[in-house]
């Protein structure tokens, strides 16, 4: 089976877990993206999505689903998103498309987040295969990568991509993350940092991987 076949599984599979007659968050990425191609093909009605990027509005809006807005809505029944990495515990590390402080606040306000991804995303310990994405306010991209390196870890700045909120983002090399509780809230408060893509202390309740053998449902 292709990576794209296993997105495209693992998409499916969220369907279950969208209910008629609510409003539901949408993750951004190219398996969110195969998610929104499924929630087009549903037979009942929802009643609109949270968008967590603007890509995501333009493809929900392509498929007529209404986008609305997270003021205008209460409590979201289910969010539904992609990761670039996950644990056992299923903590992620997103952002790798750069909408990681949306993603976080549509999952915050999400009764339920279910995270989707091909089997390569499980990892034992997050960080080992991808870096973690750092939002930053532009004027204290340099002061927040000095306070990176005292954590340990190695901050690139990503050149010439402005997130949907007018910041910049510092990819973050080589941190041995053994706690990500404390290393979510660290970055955090550090002054200038807007997010930072371990979703730690708002992990997904399920995580859907897609398998040679099928959909495995981790909870
Ligand atoms: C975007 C994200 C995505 O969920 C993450 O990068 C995974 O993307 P893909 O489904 O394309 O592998 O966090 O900010």
């Amino acid at each position: 089976m292709t990576p794209e076949e296993k997105k495209q599984q693992v998409a499916k599979a969220a369907l279950k877990y969208v209910e008629p007659n609510t409003v539901i968050g949408v993750g951004t990425g190219s398996t969110a993206n195969c998610f929104i191609d499924e929630l087009a093909k549903l037979k009942f009605q929802i009643e609109g999505a949270v968008a967590s990027s603007q890509a995501t509005a333009d493809r929900l809006k392509s498929h007529g689903i209404p986008v609305l807005n997270l003021n205008g809505v209460g409590e979201l029944s289910v969010y539904v998103d992609g990761a670039d990495e996950a644990n056992h515990h299923l903590q992620l590390i997103k952002g790798g498309g750069g909408a990681l402080t949306r993603e976080k606040i549509v999952a915050a306000a999400s009764a339920k987040f279910v995270c989707i991804a091909d089997e390569s995303k499980l990892v034992e310990q997050l960080g080992t295969k991808f870096y973690l994405p750092v939002e930053v306010i532009p004027m204290a991209r340099s002061f927040v990568a000095r306070q990176i390196v005292k954590l340990g870890g190695n901050p690139m700045w990503r050149e010439n991509f402005i997130t949907d909120n007018g910041n910049m983002i510092l990819d973050v090399y080589n941190l041995n993350i053994i706690e990500p509780l404390k290393l979510e809230t660290a970055i955090n408060s550090i002054v200038g940092v807007v997010e930072n893509g371990l979703f730690a202390h708002r992990h997904a309740d399920v995580l859907l991987l897609g398998t040679d053998n099928g959909v495995k449902e981790l909870m």
